[in-house]
């Protein structure tokens, strides 16, 4: 026992340094080469719900409509959550004689009735399947089927291929590593596309191997980045860590996955909710629902509708997630998954939006200076938007304090440019540019 857990210690601590190894490596060596998967949709991160953490494999046509309906009352197709995926367990293990993939007869007896009653409702439709021999639930998978199974797809009317790493074949089969396991449905994707008109979102939920964020955006929309996500605040941690060093692989058309929202799951709190939302929205991962929403309380719904906060992640101006530019308790680039970054930006159509989390288990002021952003101008005072209480918050010159952050909890902020800052400020130069700070006669002041 003890054993036992000691090894899976040791491997989860190994597999941590050598992500972290990896990270790094990606972020000196590939900066933006990775060519955009862009056949002409997924090009904003896609909203929605996906049935696998809300009903595993009790799940059904009825159950998908009744869903679709109950996001409708809610509220939740009006402000984004337009795309309604199936996940695990709509298959049959085996495939017709022709090797057709089925659908199983009493859970799914008519994919093109559930999709047209999807889109009549105004959602689009997702599928998933899996790149090896099954799924990870034991039906049929798409290896050596990709082309016949995404004609089936496409004529039973899906958009959107979710797409999984289960029961993977041996190598003297494959003879492929991980890019070229997927490469064979991206490339039965574009081939649909000729044929058909029809294009997918395709997303690969590969779990982070193979430094999927160096090679996701070339043959896809969006790659996990991680193991499935569980509902509890050390799971988010992990995530948020994880992601940190990896932002630099979201754009336009291709972005990092961070798996489904859990809101209303397990034992997240008030505040764990909201930062979990904000910091899958404002590193602009694909938002898709993961909880059975009809156990939805008010107050999971309002997080869920904060539409100042989709706003940005469906930025139709910049594609580009926010980044840390602080980790604050840690030393910069620390690969920590229990206190992950804290001081993240970015830039968005309407200004620099910061995200700030509080990592420690009581409440902690958070106090960052503007120009530590590579977002924000020096000498310039910036208005603050409060992206929670949706307020104006005054304005702010040259730094920025939100006081008694709660444990876990979260700030977001939509910052403006307001105009030049007072005159007479001290420092001459502020922050990290005081040490070189020079008048124009050659003075060195800082
Ligand atoms: C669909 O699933 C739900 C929930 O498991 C169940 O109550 C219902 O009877 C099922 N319907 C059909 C047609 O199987
Ligand atoms: C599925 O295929 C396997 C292997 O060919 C076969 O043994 C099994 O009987 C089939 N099951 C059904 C329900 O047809
Ligand atoms: C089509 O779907 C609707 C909504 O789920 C259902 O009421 C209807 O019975 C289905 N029709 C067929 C032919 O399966
Ligand atoms: C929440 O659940 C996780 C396991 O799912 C557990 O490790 C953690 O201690 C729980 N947290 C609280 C505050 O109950
Ligand atoms: C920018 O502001 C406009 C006007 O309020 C709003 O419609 C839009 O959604 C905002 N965009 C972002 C990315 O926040
Ligand atoms: C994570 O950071 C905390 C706070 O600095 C530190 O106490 C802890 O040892 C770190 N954990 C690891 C695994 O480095
Ligand atoms: C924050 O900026 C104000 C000017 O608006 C300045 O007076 C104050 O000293 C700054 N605080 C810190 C800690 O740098
Ligand atoms: C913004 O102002 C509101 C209303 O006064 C307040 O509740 C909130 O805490 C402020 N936000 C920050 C980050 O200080
Ligand atoms: C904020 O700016 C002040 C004034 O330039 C500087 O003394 C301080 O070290 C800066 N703090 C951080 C966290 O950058
Ligand atoms: C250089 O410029 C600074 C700032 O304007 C001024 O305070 C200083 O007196 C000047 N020095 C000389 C040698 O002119």
């Amino acid at each position: 026992m003890f054993m036992l857990s000691e090894a899976f210690t040791m491997t989860r601590s190994t597999r941590n340094l050598h992500t972290a190894i990896s990270i790094l490596a990606y972020a000196a060596l590939y900066p933006n080469t990775v060519k955009a998967f862009d056949n002409g949709v997924g090009r904003l991160p896609a909203m929605g719900f996906n049935a696998w953490n809300a009903y595993a494999c009790n799940v059904n046509e009825s159950l998908i409509v009744q869903t679709a309906q109950d996001m409708q009352k809610l509220g939740l197709q009006d402000v984004g959550y337009t795309q309604i995926n199936l996940d695990d367990c709509w298959a049959l293990r085996n495939r017709s004689s022709t090797g057709e993939i089925q659908s199983d007869p009493t859970r799914f007896p008519d994919m093109t009735n559930l999709t047209s009653t999807l889109h009549d409702m105004g959602y689009k439709a997702g599928i998933y399947s899996d790149s090896g021999w099954f799924t990870c639930a034991g039906f049929a998978g798409s290896f050596e089927h990709e082309e016949q199974d995404a004609l089936t797809f496409q004529s039973w009317g899906f958009d959107f291929l979710k797409y999984d790493n289960c029961a993977i074949p041996f190598d003297d089969v494959i003879r492929e590593g991980m890019v070229g396991k997927y490469q064979r449905m991206s490339d039965a994707l574009v081939v649909v596309s000729q044929q058909t008109g029809t294009d997918f979102v395709f997303s690969l939920c590969q779990w982070g191997w193979n430094q999927v964020w160096l090679w996701g955006a070339s043959l896809s929309h969006s790659w996990r980045i991680d193991g499935d996500i569980e509902a509890n605040w050390d799971s988010l941690a992990s995530i948020i860590n994880t992601v940190s060093f990896i932002t630099q692989a979201t754009n336009f058309y291709g972005r990092n996955d961070l798996d489904m929202l859990e809101i209303g799951n397990g034992n997240l709190t008030y505040d764990e909710s909201k930062t979990h939302f904000t910091a899958w929205a404002l590193v602009k991962a694909p938002l898709l629902i993961g909880t059975d929403v009809a156990t939805l309380t008010q107050q999971n719904v309002e997080i869920l509708s904060n539409q100042e906060i989709i706003a940005i992640n469906q930025d139709s101006v910049y594609g580009t997630s926010i980044s840390p530019f602080r980790w604050g308790i840690n030393a910069d680039f620390t690969f920590n998954t229990t206190f992950p970054a804290q001081y993240w930006s970015g830039p968005s159509e309407n200004g620099t939006v910061f995200m700030l989390i509080n990592t420690l288990s009581e409440p902690a002021d958070m106090f960052f200076n503007l120009t530590e952003s590579p977002w924000t101008r020096a000498g310039i005072q910036y208005s603050v938007r409060d992206l929670w209480t949706h307020t104006d918050n005054g304005t702010a010159v040259r730094n920025f304090t939100a006081y008694e952050v709660p444990s876990h909890g979260v700030v977001a902020l939509l910052m403006q440019q307001d105009g030049p800052e007072p005159p007479g400020l001290m420092p001459l130069c502020a922050g990290e540019a005081e040490s070189q700070c020079t008048a124009e006669n050659g003075t060195s002041v800082g």
